[in-house]
């Protein structure tokens, strides 16, 4: 007998991890994602950690009962850097996560200084320290916290609204110049902060490569589950724990991503 099918799920705090989502159709267009966007406990990025843990948990244990998805995509780096190891040991599914790209980033900076913009959660975490340990032991990699720039995209993807001025103050951190050189890559390490990088750029103190590491989840979810046949096709659909209804521009955005608000729910 052959298992059922059953679709992928991408999840993220909130709709950050809607960059990854885009990254997912890219490179496999006719796969089934749901979407969830746990915004009844938005923003994880001030979390304690072992309740975040014991949060995120429980939430997967209902999506996997309900949804029974054949992978999961944790599209979200504050959760990914703390919650992998829990869920791979709960599930037997593939399960890949979304950790700040120190690595690609080591590998190619020209000047040796690199930034890591993310929330405080995934500043502050043992993971992250690890990276940078075991990826760019010989470069200079400045940590930036963030406490507003992941509330500001899902301003901007909801409201159509940016504080430029705001933006600035967020991002100006993570532009050092050690005398040696200055920061010439910028990682990306929350999936809300790729809808910015417009607006980052714009008021950036010089040019950097903003670096988004959603086409990489991308690749890794596709070298997995590739040849997986029991992966269900077509259009899947979006929930919000909160049970808030997407003001009329996300709720665009999301049909035109083949996962509209409430679905086939
Ligand atoms: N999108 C989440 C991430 O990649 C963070 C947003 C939040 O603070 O909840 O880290």
């Amino acid at each position: 007998m052959t298992a059922a099918a059953g679709p992928i799920l991408v999840f993220d705090s909130g709709i950050g991890g809607l960059s990854v989502l885009d990254a997912i159709h890219s490179l496999l267009p006719t796969r089934r994602c749901i979407y969830v966007a746990d915004d009844a406990a938005f923003p994880y990025g001030e979390w304690e950690e072992e309740a975040l843990i014991e949060h995120i948990v429980g939430v997967m244990d209902r999506l996997v009962d309900s949804y029974a998805p054949r992978a999961i995509v944790i599209a979200c780096n504050t959760a990914s850097t703390l919650v992998l190891p829990a869920l791979r040991a709960r599930f037997t599914m593939p399960i890949v996560g979304t950790v700040p790209a120190v690595k690609p980033a080591a590998g190619r900076t020209r000047s040796g200084v690199i930034s890591v913009l993310a929330t405080p959660g995934t500043i502050a975490r043992d993971y992250t320290r690890q990276l940078i340990d075991q990826f760019a032991a010989d470069v200079h990699v400045e940590l930036v916290a963030s406490r507003r720039l992941a509330a500001m995209a899902e301003k901007l993807l909801q409201e159509d609204e940016i504080d430029a001025e705001a933006v600035r103050e967020e991002i100006l951190p993570c532009f050092v110049d050690t005398g040696i050189g200055r920061t010439d890559i910028v990682v990306l390490g929350c999936t809300h902060y790729p809808f910015l990088i417009p607006h980052m750029s714009a008021v950036a103190p010089w040019p950097v490569d903003w670096l988004d590491p959603a086409p990489a989840i991308a690749q890794r979810l596709a070298a997995l589950i590739e040849s997986d046949t029991r992966i269900a096709e077509g259009e899947g659909f979006t929930l919000f724990t909160g049970g808030a209804s997407a003001p009329p521009l996300l709720a665009g955005m999301l049909r035109a991503r083949g996962v509209p608000v409430g679905g086939d729910e």
